[in-house]
Order: structure tokens, then sequence, then C-alpha cells
């Protein structure tokens, strides 16, 4: 299973990258505005630390502005991905951007039949919001496990990145539904790798280490 870091804080990003683990960035409009640098420069520091796609999302609503729009960020790095939000127009600028090889992470994905038509259009990537579905009382969780069964029903191989992770628990269950990728801000990153039973055990080894070390 691949993660994302969903952030475009470059602190994050490079202390995440350093520890192995991370294979792309999914950046939005509202993460992008939260970092004091201009827009093409942030991009293309994030497309340096992490050789893996990095998703950059497109805030045009017609067919022919998002493509235009899409061919510039594309041109920011070689690893770029364009996400453009499920809508008719984007449909359109899907198709056209796919055939021209540039990768699309189709965003804001709420159904499985939205999943289907992005990747009929020829998209990259497809992202569930599981967390916002969350917060009304729907399922996320059962929206990436209607997506996963079409993908493979039919063998799309647009990847399924599981979107608007809250929490670790999140992670596990995409991954047990077979989800391609999870994409998910830094705090839910740092609380996968710890346990409690990890640090009382550290903890433990270090004080009998002492006891050892003065023999
Ligand atoms: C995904 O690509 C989005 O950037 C992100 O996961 C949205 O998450 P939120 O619902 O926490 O804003």
């Amino acid at each position: 299973m691949k993660i994302f870091l969903d952030t475009a804080n470059l602190d994050q990003i490079k202390e995440a990258a350093s520890w192995g683990i991370i294979d792309g960035i999914t950046t939005n409009p509202t993460l992008v505005s939260r970092e004091n640098m201009p827009f093409d420069q942030l991009i293309k520091q994030i497309c340096k630390i992490v050789p893996g796609p990095v998703s950059v999302e497109s805030v045009s609503t017609k067919a022919d502005e998002i493509i235009k729009e899409s061919r510039k960020l594309a041109q920011l790095a070689d690893n770029v991905v364009i996400k453009i939000p499920i809508t008719t127009e984007g449909l359109k600028a899907i198709s056209v951007l796919s055939e021209e090889g540039i990768r699309v992470n189709t965003t804001l994905i709420f159904s499985p039949n939205q999943a289907l038509l992005a990747a009929k259009a020829g998209a990259r990537f497809v992202s569930p919001f599981v967390g916002r579905l969350d917060d009304i009382s729907h399922d996320g969780m059962e929206l990436v496990d209607q997506i996963v069964t079409i993908f493979n029903n039919y063998g799309f191989e647009t990847e399924v990145i599981v979107a608007s992770i809250r929490h670790p628990l999140h992670v596990i269950e995409a991954a047990l539904l077979g989800a391609d990728i999870a994409t998910l801000p830094f705090d839910p990153l740092v609380k996968m790798v710890h346990h409690p039973l990890t640090d009382i055990g550290i903890d433990r080894f270090l004080k009998d280490w002492d006891k050892v070390k003065g023999r």
C-alpha cells in the first residue's frame, strides 16, 4: 500500500520523507493557502523532496480553462499530477489531459458512480473523501469498498487514493479493503508509528541496560 502525505508544509514533508515511507504528496487550495510562499516555488520544492506523484489542484471550472491551467501546472515538474474535481466540465478536461499523458487525480469523490466515470474518462487516480462523509454520518469506508470492487470487477487501472483521513483506523480499514493509496495529514501519520506498549518497552529496556552498563 502506498502512503501519501496530505500537506503542503515543507517541514512536515521533509520530516516524513526522511522516514523512507512517503510515496507521494497531495495538496489542495486550502493546504497551499496555509503556507507563506509563492505557489510555483512551493510546488517545485515539494516535487524535489518527494520524487513520487505530487497532486496539485486546478481551480478553473470550465473544461477549456481547466485544460489550459493543467498544462501549465504540469510543467512545474515531471511528477506533478493534476487534481480535478468531479464535474461534467472536469470529465471533459480529464479525457483530453489523459490522452496527452498528463496524469489526473479526480478529487471530491463522494459516490461510486463519480469514481466510475472518472476512471472511464482516463483518470490515473480517484480520491474518495472518507472523513467528510463520516462527518455527516455516512460510512466513508463503504464508498471505498464499492469503488475498489467496481475497479476490480472491470480491471480499471485507476488507483484509489483514500483521502480526508482523520485517524490511523482509517488507514487500517483502507488497507484491509485493498485501496491502493492512503493520503493523510502529518498528525495521523505520527500516530501510526506510536503505541504505548512500545514506549513502555523502550523505557524498560533502557533502565535495564543501565544496570548492565555499570558492571
Ligand atoms: C485529498 O486529496 C484532500 O487534500 C484531503 O484529504 C482533504 O481532507 P479534509 O477533508 O481533511 O480537508
